[in-house]
């Protein structure tokens, strides 16, 4: 307690002297925010954060992290159209459970009886024993903290995508699934007037949870003619799990050949569907070969690649080549 009243002493002092009274409350909150009691902080605590509040509970301060995360699937996962279809009217109780779930804490999570329609927030992303749980130690005056490594780990996004997480971890790779699906930014973690500017700049994770982009970089295409034959293969060089990747879901990528004679007349055509619900999915850097016999003289190929997610019908092309004989 009497460091306490010193170290409040202190800030009453410089505040009173302006600037550099918030110079000083700066460097302790951010520097020494262990020289402040408990007992002093349990007065700048706002109670209804640890009430499992809705998301937008968060967004008073966190406002840019709670945008980002409102446009992310995570934040749909109860109110997607196609989950509401495929789960039966979300009355199959084996799919509640990573759709809303209570608590991450790296395995399957259990499912929760309230804010449903919140799908995977906030809450239950980093609210565990009272406190939120994140990669910083740092002092946050209106709810206690606690730096947890493992939400820099792939593990963590593991809980819920198990086989992407087991396909990954077989690669070997180092780059983790937030590296890649939440790339950081230099920036602030709250935007309230006030508390923005006592608080260092740090690294911000996106929120939005990207979806990645494949390219033609991405999935190597090699073709070539022999005899009769046509020969194709498909190889995903970069990205460290299947392509497409999925739990539940049913992503797909679409390969389509069109074979032309010399008067530019489409004589042949094939199509492969490659997905995980198939087991056709591409598996990190090896080489998946495809092969056509030509019954019709052929002296040009068109190959088209296109992606379709798990929760749209739309199909995006990754790229179309043209190979001549
Ligand atoms: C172990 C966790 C887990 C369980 C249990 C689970 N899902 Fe999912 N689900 C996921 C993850 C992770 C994704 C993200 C995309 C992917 O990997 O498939 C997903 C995505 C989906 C999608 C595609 C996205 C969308 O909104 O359309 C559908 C559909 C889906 N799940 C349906 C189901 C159904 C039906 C069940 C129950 C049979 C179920 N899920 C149970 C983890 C789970
Ligand atoms: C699917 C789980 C998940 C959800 C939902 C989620 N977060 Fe996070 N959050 C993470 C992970 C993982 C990190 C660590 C990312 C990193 O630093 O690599 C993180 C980091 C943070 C950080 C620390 C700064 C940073 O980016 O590293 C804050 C603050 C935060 N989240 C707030 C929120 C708020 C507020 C919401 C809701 C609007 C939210 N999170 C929703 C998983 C989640
Ligand atoms: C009244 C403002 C305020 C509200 C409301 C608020 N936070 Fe925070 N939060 C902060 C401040 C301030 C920090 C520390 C910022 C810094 O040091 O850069 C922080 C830090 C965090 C961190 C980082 C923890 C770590 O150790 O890495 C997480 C996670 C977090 N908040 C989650 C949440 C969640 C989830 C909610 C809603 C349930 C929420 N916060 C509501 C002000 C708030
Ligand atoms: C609580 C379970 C859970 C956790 C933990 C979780 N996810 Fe998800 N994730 C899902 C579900 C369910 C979906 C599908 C939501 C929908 O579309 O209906 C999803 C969707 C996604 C998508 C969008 C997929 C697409 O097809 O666009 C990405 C990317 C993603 N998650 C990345 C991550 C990363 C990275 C982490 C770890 C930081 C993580 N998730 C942690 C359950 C989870
Ligand atoms: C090196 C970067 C990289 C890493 C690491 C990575 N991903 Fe991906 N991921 C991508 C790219 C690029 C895509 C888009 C291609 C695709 O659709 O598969 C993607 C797609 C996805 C999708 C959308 C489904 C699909 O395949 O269309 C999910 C879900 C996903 N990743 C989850 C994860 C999880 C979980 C991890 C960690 C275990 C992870 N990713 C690690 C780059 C990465």
């Amino acid at each position: 307690m009497k460091t306490f009243s010193r170290v409040l002493d202190l800030i009453i002092g410089f505040g009173l002297i302006g600037a550099s009274g918030i110079t000083f409350l700066y460097f302790l909150i951010n520097e020494r925010f262990e020289w402040i009691p408990e007992t002093a902080l349990e007065l700048t605590r706002d109670q209804e954060i640890l009430e499992r509040p809705k998301a937008k509970k968060c967004s008073e301060c966190h406002k840019d992290i709670f945008e980002a995360w409102k446009e992310s699937r995570h934040s749909i996962s109860w109110t997607s159209k196609t989950f509401i279809e495929a789960s039966e009217n979300r009355s199959k109780e084996k799919c509640l459970p990573c759709h809303i779930p209570q608590s991450v804490q790296g395995e399957k999570p259990e499912p929760r009886i309230d804010l449903r329609n919140e799908g995977i927030y906030c809450v239950s992303c980093h609210f565990i024993d009272k406190k939120m749980h994140g990669p910083y130690d740092l002092l946050a005056p209106p709810h206690p903290t606690f730096r947890n490594p493992d939400y820099v780990r792939s593990s963590f996004c593991g809980s819920c995508h198990q086989k992407t997480f087991k396909e990954w971890q077989a690669t070997r790779v180092e780059d983790t699934c937030q590296d890649c699906h939440m790339p950081r930014k230099k920036g602030r973690l709250t935007q309230k007037k006030g508390l923005n500017l006592l608080h260092k700049k740090r690294w911000v994770a996106d929120h939005r949870f990207l979806h990645g982009k494949i390219t033609e970089k991405d999935v190597i295409l090699e073709a070539g003619w022999e005899e009769k034959l046509f020969n194709l293969s498909l190889q995903n060089k970069t990205i460290p799990h299947f392509v497409p990747t999925a739990d539940n879901g049913d992503p797909r990528l679409y390969l389509y050949i069109k074979f032309f004679n010399d008067k530019g007349e489409e004589v042949d055509s094939a199509k492969e569907i490659i997905a995980p619900q198939q087991e056709t999915a591409l598996p990190y850097n090896k080489k998946i070969n495809f092969q056509y016999r030509l019954f019709n003289p052929v002296s040009r190929a068109v190959i088209e690649l296109k992606y379709q997610s798990a929760w749209s019908k739309e199909k995006h092309q990754v790229f179309s080549k043209s190979l001549s004989r």
